[in-house]
């Protein structure tokens, strides 16, 4: 059991005591059903008080429970409210810290309900593509009014307890605390007022009783749909928020809680729902590395020096001073130096002038910087990054510098994209302290973070830095030592077919326009243009030589001889107007795309977005499946973190494992057969990975796999 009963003189208080934030599970539901029962049949008990022990009141559903039958067997949550309602003695809710969905809706239940300042109250559900499955739809805009009740389930964000006790009329919280010391005695004290009144004769208060309208009906209901539709036009669920609460205001309350019932569970089978779900899970999963248990012990990491101010190393730096903690940046020339800090300042009197940073925290952040020319300065640094050119002899350079110099025990970490990590690590005679930190461009915004663990990196390097990326906010996911690592060299594949279907009859928009319906951010071609057709440009020649087996369109390289290396240069797969980011189709690239068409023979095809999206997205599947068996990535959720974060890949589809299983993998690895039957293809890369036959085999998805 999971709730305890205890009583004080005639009040019994029931407290929810399942660490870390008493989820509400079976073993905590058939606790509070049994508390009640005794408390019900206790003829010395008058009122009961329920609450919950440590940080929170209850953070709502268990999520190890999460998506198991268990969290539906009963007493199932609605059953355990409903009790609760029906109880004959009042029962007062003591609110604190955390009261998000099922945990709100169970203080909902309750007749009375007196709240600490400051506890955040939330329901959270729509963030998982669902709405509120336990009267919240119902009882919350009965409890505070329609239009703050729609804000709080469509935005499912937190709003502070005293602000809500602010709303005029409110009939949320019956009592503000004092503080979150006085609230048990301030509980006690409203039970015992509460079972007075009831024996004098009052009713018991239940929100289920109250009226519910709003003053413009129809209008108001179709302007909040016109609005959450704009907002969420990949998801269903904010719109079925705004008809649940909806239905609140027409229909009698138990009819409502029938129609938020039905549309709860339809929503919890669509894929859009599915996929939110998978990367709550998955979000959670990334921050553990199977072989490194939770509590092995962290280094300190209270300063930390940046080696290289350039692209890179400023975005870098900015995350730790906005998580307040001190970077020294080490550059080889002053200018260099003072390039770097005017962009970083250049960065941040942005954000200032977009009013989303006060001048204060910005001069305090800037505090926090300092510079050197000279390794001595950064001699007891904790953390060191190095972001130089890419180019092994001069990390080499620079990590024998750091050998010497730097403190030992400290982390010598890596931005490199493309070079061996281990051979980085030789470069020093303390191979367990050196780890890849592989950051994505724009570094400071971007929530990626590739941890790149070396052959020698020690478990309290990996553990210190996956604490260190989670304080920098970033998604920390481990990656083993390859070319490209996980991301990247997954892209490389999707990249090389983007370029196949345009020797095969696309043109530039309409692979992108395809990829783009599917719901990726930017296509391959827009994105080649954003980040630079430069950077493919030289790994493709670097593949020439070190994989001459390997076939690449050259559609891409001929537009770079022609100087097209993006928004930067004012063209590439599109043609910009000087200013401006707009992506405008260029006949000079389709004509040139034609001749090398002819030249290789090729008749075009009218290719269905069908093919297209498949081709790119089952390209990136079948490298992943490859990633997996190699032990590069640790679990398939991983890669779909990747995917997310750092990619672009529509949240709605769950990231391309996830959205693998979707589809199944059967279905895959027939198209991938399919693929490897087109002349013009690369037969070779679309046999299936053995990973894939294997889990086909088995009767096995990806999702199994993950651990
Ligand atoms: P960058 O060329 O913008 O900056 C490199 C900086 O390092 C320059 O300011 C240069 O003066 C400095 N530098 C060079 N040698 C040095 C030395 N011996 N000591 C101190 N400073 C030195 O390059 P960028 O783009 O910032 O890339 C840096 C690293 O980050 C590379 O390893 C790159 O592969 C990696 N990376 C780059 C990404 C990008 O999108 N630009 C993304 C992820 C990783």
């Amino acid at each position: 059991m999971t709730a305890h009963y205890q009583v004080h003189g005639d009040v019994a208080v029931i407290t929810l005591d399942n660490p870390p934030m008493n989820g509400l599970g079976l073993s905590t539901r058939q606790g509070i059903a049994r508390a009640l029962e005794q408390a019900i049949e206790d003829a010395a008990v008058r009122a009961i008080v329920i609450t919950g022990a440590g940080k929170a009141f209850s953070s709502g559903a268990d999520i190890k429970e999460f998506g198991s039958p268990k969290a539906y067997q009963d007493p199932n949550l609605i059953s355990v409210i409903n009790a609760l309602e029906a109880s004959p003695k009042p029962v007062v809710a003591a609110l604190h810290t955390v009261v998000m969905g099922g945990g709100l809706e169970l203080s909902l239940g309750c007749h009375y309900r007196i709240t600490a300042p400051g506890a955040s109250v939330a329901l959270p559900e729509v963030k998982l593509g669902l709405i509120p499955g336990a009267g919240g739809t119902q009882r919350l805009p009965r409890a505070i009014g329609v239009e703050p009740a729609l804000n709080l389930i469509v935005s499912g964000e937190p709003v502070k307890s005293e602000l809500l006790a602010q709303i005029p009329g409110q009939k949320l919280f019956d009592k503000l605390a004092a503080s979150a010391d006085s609230l048990m005695d301030e509980a006690l004290a409203l039970a015992r007022e509460a079972a007075a009144k009831h024996a004098a004769g009052e009713p018991l208060p239940r929100l289920r009783d109250l009226p519910c309208k709003h003053p413009q009906g129809d209008g108001y209901f179709q302007f909040a749909r016109n609005m959450v539709r704009g907002m969420a036009k990949h998801f269903p669920a904010p719109v079925k928020c705004v008809d649940a609460v909806e239905a609140a205001t027409k229909k009698k309350f138990d009819e409502g809680m029938a129609y938020e019932r039905e549309t709860f569970v339809n929503l919890m089978m669509t894929p859009e729902c599915m996929a939110l779900r998978h990367l709550f899970v998955a979000e959670r999963a990334a921050s553990k590395i199977p072989d490194v248990p939770a509590d092995t012990p962290q280094r300190t990491v209270a300063k930390v020096a940046v080696i290289g101010a350039g692209t890179m190393g400023g975005g870098i730096s900015m995350n730790f001073l906005n998580a307040g903690i001190p970077v020294t940046i080490l550059e080889m020339k002053q200018e260099a130096l003072d390039r770097g800090l005017a962009t970083i300042r250049k960065n941040y009197e942005a954000q200032v002038a977009k009013g989303k940073l006060k001048q204060d925290i910005y001069e305090q952040r800037m505090a926090l910087l300092s510079t050197t020319l000279k390794y001595q300065d950064i001699a007891d640094a904790d953390l060191v990054i190095e972001a130089v050119f890419e180019e092994i002899g001069v990390k080499e350079q620079v990590f024998r510098q750091l050998d010497a110099v730097i403190k030992p025990g400290a982390i010598l970490a890596t931005n490199t994209s493309t070079l061996d990590v281990n051979k980085i690590a030789a470069f020093t005679q303390r191979p367990q302290d050196v780890v890849g930190m592989h950051f994505f461009s724009p570094a400071n915004v971007m929530k990626l973070l590739e941890v790149v663990r070396g052959e020698k990196t020690a478990k309290d390097v990996l553990a210190t830095v996956m604490a260190i990326g989670k304080k920098i906010k970033k998604t920390c996911v481990v990656a083993g030592v390859c070319d490209g690592f996980i991301g990247n060299r997954m892209i490389e594949q999707y990249s090389r077919q983007a370029g196949f279907l345009l020797e095969e009859g696309c043109t530039p928009q309409q692979v992108d326009q395809a990829i783009e319906k599917f719901g990726f951010a930017m296509g391959p071609f827009r994105m080649g243009d954003l980040a630079g057709n430069d950077i493919g440009w030289a790994i493709r020649k670097r593949r020439y030589v070190e994989k001459p087996h390997l076939r690449y369109s050259k559609t891409a390289d001929l537009l770079c001889e022609m100087g097209r290396f993006g928004q930067k240069t004012g063209a590439g797969w599109y043609d910009y107007a000087p200013g401006k980011r707009d992506a405008i189709p260029s006949p000079v690239v389709v004509e040139m795309i034609e001749r090398h068409r002819q030249a290789l023979g090729i008749t075009p095809r009218q290719i269905a977005d069908e093919e297209i999206v498949q081709r790119l997205v089952y390209a990136l599947v079948n490298e992943a499946a490859h990633i997996l068996e190699e032990g590069i990535a640790s679990r398939p959720s991983d890669i779909d973190m990747v995917y997310l974060t750092g990619y672009g890949f529509p949240v709605h589809r769950g990231g391309p494992m996830h959205y693998a299983d979707f589809v199944g993998l059967f279905n895959v690895a027939e198209a991938m057969k399919r693929f490897a039957r087109n002349p013009h293809d690369d037969a070779q890369f679309w046999q299936p990975a053995p990973l894939i036959r294997r889990l086909l085999a088995e009767g096995k998805t990806f999702a199994d796999l993950n651990r």
